[in-house]
């Protein structure tokens, strides 16, 4: 089976000399959930916005789906990060959070609105849909970020979180494709 994602030997130095990922390399089928685990300031986190676009490698190359993706922004790449601090828009509602991607990606507000009711549903929060995040336990932050970073049911997504606060259940429900 072709490998959705690939990274191939890359290593990325941050100013003042920290080595953060040294030529690393790895493959990620369809399908396949993948975890990298390893003590704190290891490089996870680094790799991971390197696939999705957020640090650019020194050396190396991101390929998704067969395409060279390594010099793309954020944007031009198939792919969705859940971010470690979550990076929920404070000033929009959990339901604006979470359907922000499909009003970007031009979907037709009705639509957009019916997606992010099932997603609020999924991840249990349809009655917190009009809270801000401010108004959130730190568990339904981290799922209404999982909920807006699955939504756009992309090929590959990324998460620099650990997904602890959110119940097995619900993460499971969130494989919407
Ligand atoms: N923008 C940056 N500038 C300089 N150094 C950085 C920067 N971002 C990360 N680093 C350093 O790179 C190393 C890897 O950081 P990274 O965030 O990838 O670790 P991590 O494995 O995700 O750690 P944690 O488990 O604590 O989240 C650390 O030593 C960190 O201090
Ligand atoms: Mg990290």
């Amino acid at each position: 089976m072709a490998a959705i994602l690939e990274i191939q030997n890359v290593t990325k130095t941050f100013r003042g000399g920290v080595r953060a990922v040294d030529d690393v390399t790895l493959a990620v089928e369809e399908g396949e959930f993948l975890t990298i685990l390893g003590p704190s300031g290891c490089g996870k986190t680094t790799t991971l916005r390197m696939v999705g676009g957020f640090e650019f490698p020194d050396a190396g190359r991101i390929v998704l789906d067969g395409r060279d993706v390594t010099d793309l922004p954020p944007y031009r790449r198939p792919v969705n990060m859940m971010f470690q601090d979550f990076a929920l828009f404070p000033h929009l509602t959990v339901a604006q959070n979470i359907g922000y991607g499909l009003t970007i990606a031009g979907m037709k507000r009705r639509e957009a609105a019916r997606e992010v009711e099932e997603a609020l549903h999924t991840i249990e929060l349809l009655d917190k849909a009009d809270r801000r995040p401010a108004e959130l336990s730190i568990g339904q932050k981290q799922r209404v970020a999982l909920a807006r970073a699955l939504i756009r049911r992309r090929r590959s997504c990324c998460s620099t979180s650990r997904c602890r606060r959110s119940t097995p259940s619900s993460v499971n429900r969130c494989r919407w494709s």
